[in-house]
């Protein structure tokens, strides 16, 4: 069987459904948008303050750690020596605190999630609560004198742990959760003409493909901003979305993104902020390129060019 097919066969396990709606229960009241935690506690445990998921990142505090203990207790082990054991324990303990980060950064993560990557993902974190009561419970006999015990319940949680990473994995590089969806995009490096300025009417959202990569058209007056069209956050169509004043809101989850501040996140899920693009108006046709920061837009950049400029810009 290979990766794709045991997978397959993950995302088909109904047992997992009952799990599926405790978890789903806890991260919709402790987490969920009508939840009575604070947005912004939300979105930085999604990681948009870090413009990076922050989930994967904590991941490597109990990954970590519990490997350090696991090759520390082996080292004792085969010694045999105790000489290693505080800082064994001490591995396990961080590693415990570690697992309680990636959880709740993890249920986060995981509440927007469908179809068999939800499977998948329930599948990952029942393994990942069972390898921290394994540790859990390995400390403890530590503390009380049963060392090989505590070892023999460490090693145990390092299979599921392991295992359960994993499916984080797969998670990430397959199921692309966590994945800015506009990669793989090609934003315009030069300008391109995109849509007749004639077609662009006031406060109202187009959608335009640039070689394959939809951007989003919307006016305020004289100025025309344009942001990838893609969410970042699980690539929700943004010209969907809800425009307001100064952004636009997903119409999957409610990230929102800046029209003015280089395609910032101003609330999460997403992570990752939109690609930005300098628009100017040539000959009639609104023209974009790719733009590091989308504040370069005064209203001389949209109004229509100087004859020469643009007899100099036209094609031909
Ligand atoms: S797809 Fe989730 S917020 Fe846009």
């Amino acid at each position: 069987m290979n990766v794709r097919a045991l997978m397959q066969t993950i995302a088909r396990q109904r047992w997992l459904d009952p799990v599926d709606r405790v978890l789903g229960t806890v991260a919709t009241r402790a987490l969920g948008q009508d939840s009575p935690t604070p947005r912004a506690v939300r979105n930085a445990l999604h990681g948009t303050w870090l413009q990076h998921p922050l989930h994967p990142a904590i991941t490597d505090v109990p990954v970590g750690a519990w490997t350090a203990a696991t090759v520390l207790d082996a080292v004792d082990t085969l010694r045999p020596t105790n000489e290693l054991a505080a800082g064994a324990d001490a591995a396990v303990a961080i590693g415990l605190v570690g697992a309680a980060g990636a959880a709740v950064t993890g249920l986060n993560d995981w509440q927007y999630t469908s179809r068999d990557t939800r499977r998948i993902g329930v599948l990952h974190a029942t393994l990942n609560v069972g390898a921290t009561l394994l540790y859990g419970a390995s400390l403890v006999m530590r503390r009380r004198g049963a060392r090989g015990a505590g070892r023999g319940l460490g090693l145990l949680g390092f299979a599921l742990a392991g295992t359960s990473a994993y499916l984080g994995g797969h998670l990430v590089y397959e199921k692309r959760l966590g994945v800015d969806r506009t990669s793989g995009q090609t934003p315009p490096e030069e300008f391109v003409a995109v849509l007749p300025e004639s077609e662009l009417p006031e406060r109202q959202m187009r959608r335009v493909l640039v070689h394959g990569m939809p951007i989003l058209l919307v006016r305020f007056g004289d100025r025309i901003h344009a942001l990838s069209e893609t969410c970042t956050h699980m690539g929700g169509p943004l010209s969907e979305g809800e425009l307001g004043e100064d952004r636009v809101t997903c119409p999957w989850h409610g990230s929102q993104f800046a029209f003015d501040d280089a395609g910032q996140v101003l609330r999460g899920p997403a992570t990752f902020p939109a690609y930005c693009f300098e628009t100017r108006v040539r000959d009639g046709q609104i023209e974009v390129r790719r733009a590091d920061s989308c504040q370069q837009q005064p209203a001389a950049a949209v109004a229509p060019a100087a004859p020469e400029m643009a007899a100099a810009s036209s094609p031909g």
